[in-house]
């Protein structure tokens, strides 16, 4: 199974471009599909972790589907803080796991090896991310479901401040109480997040947390506590898991959305090492 995330697409109404133009995001998101359907192997499904339009429009998100439509694999949506429910729904009404609850879009899909669980984290209006009672209580009925069924949750905000501080003020609310409904689900083996537009890896709740890598516009690194926001243009790339068919380990990749130079071979036509 190859799983790939895509995030933080940020895309105008129009596809227009974003920031004065610096950002053309419907261009890089065509650019990201069209690498995704080239893969050999091909991903088996594409999570989508939030911030799909930039302003949470029906119109951006329609923008959105005229790229996202063009993948050759079943894509998933979860909101981030740019997106607003009611109008991401209007506009992927064939998206039949938007509609499970009123006030949330989260869903589980059982399709594929690995259960795949959608957390909705957002909260209309505001930049950072919540786990309520409601979503808590959601989320653990869900798991129990399935508790034997190795299972990968997918959400938006990061649960922990990271060292990038003007992201870190909007990172998860109730990220303990989520701990600790997550502490009684084993089977929980990763967590895929976005909202921090660059990789970033690390363990909490004693296992892995991978926040996607931009294929857009990188929030800067700078781990100043006072570096002011900003954004730097790097180079795009989509993060891959890859459940190993002989060991079981969901292992994570990053792919190149564009050309590299190579691949070049390391032995020549008669099996020797290229001096
Ligand atoms: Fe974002
Ligand atoms: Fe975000």
């Amino acid at each position: 199974m190859l799983i790939a995330q895509l995030t933080d697409l940020h895309i105008k109404a129009g596809g227009k471009t974003a920031y004065a133009g610096k950002v053309d995001t419907f261009a890089k998101l065509e650019r990201a599909v069209a690498h995704l359907n080239g893969m050999r192997p091909q991903p088996d499904v594409v999570l989508i972790t939030g911030d799909i339009g930039d302003f949470g429009l029906e119109a951006e998100y329609r923008q959105a589907r005229l790229a996202l439509d063009g993948l050759q694999m079943p894509f998933y949506l979860v909101p981030g803080n740019h997106d607003e429910r009611g109008e991401l729904r209007k506009a992927f009404p064939d998206h039949d796991y938007l509609f499970r609850h009123n006030s949330h879009l989260s869903y589980t899909i059982d399709d594929f090896p690995v259960r795949l669980v959608g957390l909705d984290t957002s909260v209309p209006g505001k930049p950072y991310g919540l786990i309520e009672a409601e979503r808590r209580e959601w989320l653990d009925a869900a798991l129990r479901e399935k508790p034997q069924q190795r299972s990968l949750l997918f959400m938006h905000h990061p649960p922990v401040a990271v060292g990038l501080n003007h992201m870190d003020v909007q990172r998860l609310n109730g990220a303990g109480e989520l701990a600790r409904v997550l502490n009684q689900h084993r089977q929980v083996e990763l967590i895929l997040c976005g909202h921090l537009h660059r990789p970033v890896e690390f363990i909490w709740c004693g296992r892995p947390v991978y926040v996607g890598s931009a294929h857009n516009h990188a929030v800067t690194l700078d781990l100043n506590p006072k570096a002011p926001p900003s954004f730097t243009l790097e180079a795009a790339m989509i993060r891959l898991l890859y459940l190993h068919p002989q060991s079981g380990i969901i292992v994570s990749h990053q792919s190149h959305v564009d050309a590299c130079d190579g691949p070049h071979p390391f032995f020549d036509q008669h099996g020797r090492l290229i001096d």
